[in-house]
């Protein structure tokens, strides 16, 4: 048996709760053995209310076991340690593949053209991975990603391990925003300034929905796992009134969790928090300049948040939180430069670059399995690029050169006209992609392959 997630329905005991907060479906597990998750996943055309009461064509992530996809598409769920099995079915009538973002996988379950030819329309595929890493990951197409996962293809994975917090509910919010037209369709124009920023939606969407409620019980704890699946916002997150407990970042739990008033989640990061919040507020999402002078809309607010009777009072926190040890760098240990840019002529659309290279026409970085570098990732650009390595997480350096918090990163958010670097063990073989997630950057140019070998 998964174990469930402690979710919408326990909030919806406390007082005067109607609004329910949306939780994703969760998948069907056809596997009766308790260490293997195996479910059937479709990606299809579908429909969507959006907007309220004006129902869009989208295509959705659905579990065979269910009559309809939705948005996000259903939740995978599984221990630390466990099989997962994904037969995985195209019904879309374009090729696609699937992704699961920050799983350390074996390289032909990666979900990347690198890593496996495309899957047609109609055909079908089997990822096989083991969990090897307890927090909130996400999966996604890597084909024509700006375009397949702005349709609405995209999920959360949460995996359950090591450091789980007493807590009155543990919920995700997928964070997304769209754009769409007055009908409520998604546009389907694409201009400049979308490759530019990445496509900045006019709606924000959470869970699939706009502005839903959140009822908590007045004294509890929760602990919220944010991802940001957006193609180019920034979520720059706020709880009036309260502060987060940071306790883990992308690739699972840190060593020491830390308080913040903001979290800034670039596109593809994820973060993990506590909050005990004691009178209504509202989760909201500030401004963040990441470059090109994007106006200033004042804060959004995602998700009002009501806080009804008492509930239980949270057991003290745990003294023991990740197991993250720091990746033994020193001075000779090799640096390796990527340097990112952009070209604008004015006239033709963007493009995007690293180290001069616009994939799929790149030179692989090539690596020997189990050795241990230092990335410098160096931003020429007039804007903030989010970096994401697949296949292993990194940790991130200080401007010291220092490892500053032990936890593991796979996005990182690299500042316009900065650097920054990261240290990366090459622990598993294959061809590995890199990229900016934006996602209209990565599909221009800014993409890279890691080669690894035995
Ligand atoms: Cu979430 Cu290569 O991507
Ligand atoms: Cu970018």
């Amino acid at each position: 048996m998964r174990r469930a997630l402690v979710a919408a329905a326990l909030a919806a005991c406390s007082s005067s709760a109607d609004a329910v907060f949306p939780q994703p479906e969760r998948f069907v597990d056809s596997n009766p053995d308790p260490a293997i998750v195996e479910v059937d996943l479709i990606a299809e055309p579908g429909t969507q209310e959006l907007l309220p009461g004006k129902s869009a064509e989208v295509w959705t992530f659905r579990d065979a076991a269910a009559d309809r996809g939705s948005i996000p598409g259903p939740l995978l769920e599984a221990n630390l340690g466990d099989r997962i099995i994904v037969h995985f079915e195209n019904r879309l009538p374009d090729p696609t593949t699937v992704h699961w973002h920050g799983l350390r996988v074996p390289n032909a379950a990666d979900g990347t053209p690198l890593s496996q030819v495309m899957v047609e329309p109609g055909a079908t595929y089997d990822y096989e991975l083991t969990a090897l890493d307890a927090g909130l990951f996400w999966y996604h197409p890597h084909m024509e990603a700006d375009v397949q996962i702005e349709r609405g293809l995209y999920a959360p994975i949460v995996i359950h391990g090591s450091v789980e917090p007493d807590v009155v509910a543990d919920r995700v919010f997928v964070l997304d925003d769209v754009k769409l037209e007055s009908s409520g369709q998604l546009s389907t124009v694409t201009n400049n300034l979308d490759v530019m920023l990445g496509r900045q939606g006019n709606v924000l969407l959470v869970n699939g929905q706009t502005r839903p409620t959140l009822d908590v019980a007045a004294g509890t704890r929760e602990r919220w796992r944010f991802v940001n699946v957006a193609n180019g916002r920034y979520f720059n997150l706020e709880l009036p009134g309260h502060r987060f407990l940071v306790i883990g970042w992308d690739g699972g739990p840190l060593v020491t969790p830390y308080e913040a008033a903001t979290i800034l989640i670039a596109p593809g990061e994820r973060y993990d928090v506590l909050v005990e919040p004691t009178a209504d507020t509202a989760l909201r999402t500030l401004y963040y300049d990441r470059g090109h002078d994007i106006p200033d809309p004042g804060p959004i607010e995602l998700v009002p948040i009501r806080v009804g009777a008492p509930g239980p009072t949270p057991a003290p926190l745990l003294g023991v939180w990740g197991d993250v040890a720091p990746l033994p760098i020193d001075t000779s240990t090799p640096r390796l430069r990527f340097v990112l840019e952009e070209q604008e002529t004015g006239v033709t659309e963007p493009t995007f670059s690293i180290n001069g290279e616009r994939y799929p026409d790149v030179t692989p970085t090539l690596a020997r399995k189990g050795d241990l570098a230092i990335w410098e990732i160096v931003n020429l650009a007039e804007m903030d690029h989010p970096f994401h390595l697949h296949g292993m997480s990194f940790q991130i350096l200080d401007e010291a050169g220092q490892i500053a918090t032990l936890g593991w990163k796979d996005t990182v958010n690299v500042p316009q006209q900065k650097s920054l670097g990261v240290a990366v063990r090459y622990e598993a073989e294959g061809r590995w992609m890199y990229h900016c997630h934006i996602l209209e950057h990565a599909e221009r140019g800014m993409m890279g392959e890691l080669s690894v070998s035995p």
